[in-house]
């Protein structure tokens, strides 16, 4: 398991954020996401496999996560997401790049959802099998406009995030 606090940190997330997690699966990090932004913020969470999203609907019915309330489970698809323009302060996504089959297309939708100065996060870790390699992300991301604000963690576990530029 992954220290979702850490991820937390690397990605930029803070208090009153409204946050939109790509590719969010079975919720591992989005319950800590949510507490993190606290009830001034929100998460929307998007998934394209409506299991998924069954699966933080259970999760969210444990008593332990009764005073969850900021979290909005959204079935969409990366590539065509069903926000309005420059709604969100950040995106984040952990391990799911390398299964959307449009990348380019997935971060012309993220840069077009995002306010300009919004923070863009992508996590990938091992033992994932389709892990990219730093430089990768880093050149996805660059070639579709966005600003390389820094890359934390190690080889085999990174963060890169990115900003949206005002033009
Ligand atoms: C490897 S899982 C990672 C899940 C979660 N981020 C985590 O770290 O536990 C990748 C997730 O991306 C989702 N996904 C794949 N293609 C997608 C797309 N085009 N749009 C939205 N979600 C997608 C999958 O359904 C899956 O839940």
């Amino acid at each position: 398991m992954q220290s979702p606090d850490k991820i937390i940190s690397r990605s930029g997330i803070k208090e009153g954020m409204k946050a939109l997690e790509v590719g969010c699966g079975s919720g591992a990090f989005t319950t800590f996401v949510a507490r993190a932004v606290g009830d001034k913020g929100e998460i929307f969470a998007l998934d394209i496999q409506p299991k998924m999203l069954k699966q933080i609907e259970t999760k969210l019915k444990r008593p332990e996560n009764k005073d969850i309330k900021n979290i909005h489970l959204i079935n969409g698809d990366a590539l065509n997401m069903p926000f309005e323009d420059n709604t969100f302060d950040l995106i984040y996504s952990i391990t799911v790049f390398q299964e959307l089959p449009d990348k380019n297309k997935a971060l012309k939708e993220m840069k077009r959802v995002l306010k300009p100065d919004g923070i863009l996060s992508i996590t990938e870790f091992l033992p994932d099998p389709d892990y990219p390699l730093k430089s990768t992300t880093v050149k996805m991301g660059t070639s579709e406009g966005f600003i390389l604000n820094d890359v934390e963690g190690s080889f085999w576990n990174y963060t890169a995030r990115f900003i949206k530029p005002h033009n």
